[in-house]
């Protein structure tokens, strides 16, 4: 397929664009991922020209051109149930010592298209009988946001999902949905999704017990992630925990939190 052409000087305007939106850190090594990415942008436009594409994006009253851009430019890889250890931890570490007439609330805070707050959702209707439990998925790309709304996916990468959880809380389509996987209505209605951007100071959506920040630190620098857990850690209740990703650190960023394992923060 014909591929156009993007200069350095090119990429680098991307590179400072999604840089100054997201805070996300694109190294020199990702030029042929925002070439493939925004080719279809090009094409949409019949232009050939990375630049002059540009130059239209960042015009005045083009921001719906600039979401295109900040979702085709950040990674949404997920999958249900990824990292079991942090579940294994909210089941047998959490759950117990929960004040049950207190709701639990949990802000998965980079959510992508879902799957990992409807993977909580799905432990939370199982383990706590109370219903006093709510859910806040949030990310910056307002396509996975919409997928995560409807709770219909594909049906890849569901092996980490209980058996007795994919029995219980997911369809499987039939028909025009051949080949696809509805969550359970009740469990969508309990997990709202909304837009926040972690680089912006952060709207008033209340306090969590539990929240997840995971595999997104790795988009940022140093700055941009101590800014972020800053302001994260406001948001966590004294008692409550953090999850980052396996892969992740918080090393010289913990902001008062008590490491529990090298993914597991507390709040004192
Ligand atoms: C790789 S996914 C991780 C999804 C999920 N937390 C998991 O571990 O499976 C990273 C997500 O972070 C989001 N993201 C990147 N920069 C962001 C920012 N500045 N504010 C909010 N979300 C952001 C991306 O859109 C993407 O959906």
């Amino acid at each position: 397929m014909f591929q156009e052409r993007i200069s350095d000087a090119e990429f680098n305007r991307f590179k400072d664009f999604i840089y100054d939106r997201a805070g996300i850190r694109l190294s020199d090594e990702k030029k042929t991922l925002v070439t493939s990415r925004l080719s279809k942008r090009l094409r949409h436009y019949s232009m050939t020209s990375f630049g002059t594409y540009f130059d239209l994006m960042t015009e005045l009253g083009r921001e719906k051109e600039q979401q295109i851009v900040i979702d085709l430019l950040t990674t949404n890889e997920t999958f249900f149930f990824r990292e079991p250890k942090h579940f294994e931890f909210l089941a047998n570490d959490i759950i117990p010592t929960l004040n049950r007439n207190k709701r639990f609330r949990v802000w998965s805070a980079a959510s992508s298209t879902g799957k990992e707050a409807y993977s909580v959702a799905m432990l939370l209707d199982d383990k706590l009988n109370n219903n006093l439990w709510e859910i806040l998925g949030s990310d910056i790309n307002h396509t996975v946001l919409q997928e995560a709304a409807l709770g219909l996916y594909q049906q890849d990468r569901i092996d980490g999902i209980p058996a007795d959880y994919l029995k219980k809380y997911c369809f499987k389509g039939k028909d025009e949905f051949e080949g696809k996987l509805l969550i359970d209505k009740g469990l969508i209605d309990r997990v709202k999704f909304i837009y926040v951007n972690l680089t912006l100071p952060l709207d008033e959506f209340g306090t969590f017990q539990l929240i997840l920040l995971r595999n997104v630190l790795i988009y940022f620098d140093n700055e941009t992630k101590s800014q972020i857990i800053k302001k994260v850690v406001l948001k966590l209740e004294s008692g409550g925990f953090l999850f980052i990703g396996h892969a992740e650190s918080l090393k010289g960023f913990t902001h008062g939190l008590i490491r529990i394992s090298s993914s597991i923060y507390k709040k004192p």
